[in-house]
């Protein structure tokens, strides 16, 4: 019988291609999202349900549901997350405990609720972290403190739960041309405005991000990735989705004292 695997945050970007392509590949895919009037039409013939990774009562009853409709349940991809644009003297602490919610806390419960199942299965989860979650970047404090906490989590995780015959994987895209800049909703001129002292470092962010963006891999070349920690006979616990990401992720990890990173974003703003 085919591998069931849930996805969050399906309704757009990588999500969307990594329910096509689990497909494709053979999974009964539930492909999950906030509002289900938004599935896209190519994923017609998959099991869609509405599911918002904050809301405890509704991650637990969609993870019984699956299992109880499908029989069990072989993968989680951890998938839904937000973006957020922001330093902390003039953001909200508020805000930074929504970023936290989505991008942190949601991925904590889903793999909670399915662990038992993933582990009755010999299952894996695969979490879309960022190189964000390894390299923090200017503005992006609240989000990157998001990731490195997934990461943190999952790296810890991993060797716990690959003794109960679970596989974990975190996937770091750079940038990817998905809604995922629309959904942060960052009017430039009114946030740089609002910036204050901040203001002519944000505008040297947003100029840098709008050529990075201009260089983005699609939706479909992350999800492949995904696809890869899903089917791989033993996939490394980290994967980049790109050349780029590898080499900056990379920067990161052989930085023992922070010096390279700290240079390389500074010349960011
Ligand atoms: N795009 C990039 O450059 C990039 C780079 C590195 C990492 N990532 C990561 O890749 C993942 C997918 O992002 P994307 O690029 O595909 O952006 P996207 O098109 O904005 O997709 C994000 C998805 O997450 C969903 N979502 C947001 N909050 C949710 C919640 N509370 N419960 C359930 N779903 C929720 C969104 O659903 P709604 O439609 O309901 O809002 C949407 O389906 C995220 O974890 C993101 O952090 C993206």
């Amino acid at each position: 019988m085919s591998p069931v695997v849930l996805i969050t945050g399906t309704s757009s970007g990588i999500g969307l291609a990594a329910a096509i392509q689990a497909q494709q590949a053979g999974y009964r895919v539930v492909a999950t999202m906030r509002d289900t009037s938004r599935a896209d039409d190519r994923l017609e013939g998959v099991d869609v349900r509405r599911l918002d990774v904050t809301d405890p009562e509704s991650v637990t009853s969609v993870v019984e549901s699956v299992v109880r409709d499908h029989g069990r349940l072989d993968a989680l991809v951890n998938n839904a997350g937000a973006g957020h644009i922001g330093t902390v003297e003039t953001d909200s602490v508020e805000n930074y405990r929504k970023v936290m919610e989505v991008n942190y806390f949601g991925v904590v419960a889903m793999t909670k609720a399915a662990m038992p199942h993933l582990r009755a299965a010999g299952g894996r989860v695969v979490t879309v972290s960022s190189v964000g979650g390894v390299v923090g970047q200017p503005f992006n404090e609240a989000y990157c403190a998001a990731k490195f906490a997934v990461e943190g989590m999952m790296e810890s995780l991993a060797p716990v739960a690959a003794q109960q015959g679970v596989t974990v994987t975190v996937v770091e895209p750079g940038a990817v041309a998905s809604e995922f800049v629309a959904n942060v909703g960052v009017d430039r001129e009114s946030a740089i405005e609002a910036a204050g002292p901040y203001g002519a470092s944000l505008q040297g962010y947003l100029s840098r991000t709008a050529t990075a963006f201009s260089g983005a891999q699609t939706p479909d070349e992350a999800a492949a990735t995904i696809i890869s920690a899903l089917t791989d006979e033993q996939p490394p616990f980290r994967l980049q989705t790109s050349d780029w990401a590898r080499a900056f992720v990379a920067t990161k990890l052989a930085d023992a004292d922070g010096t390279a990173v700290q240079k390389l974003t500074t010349g960011w703003i």
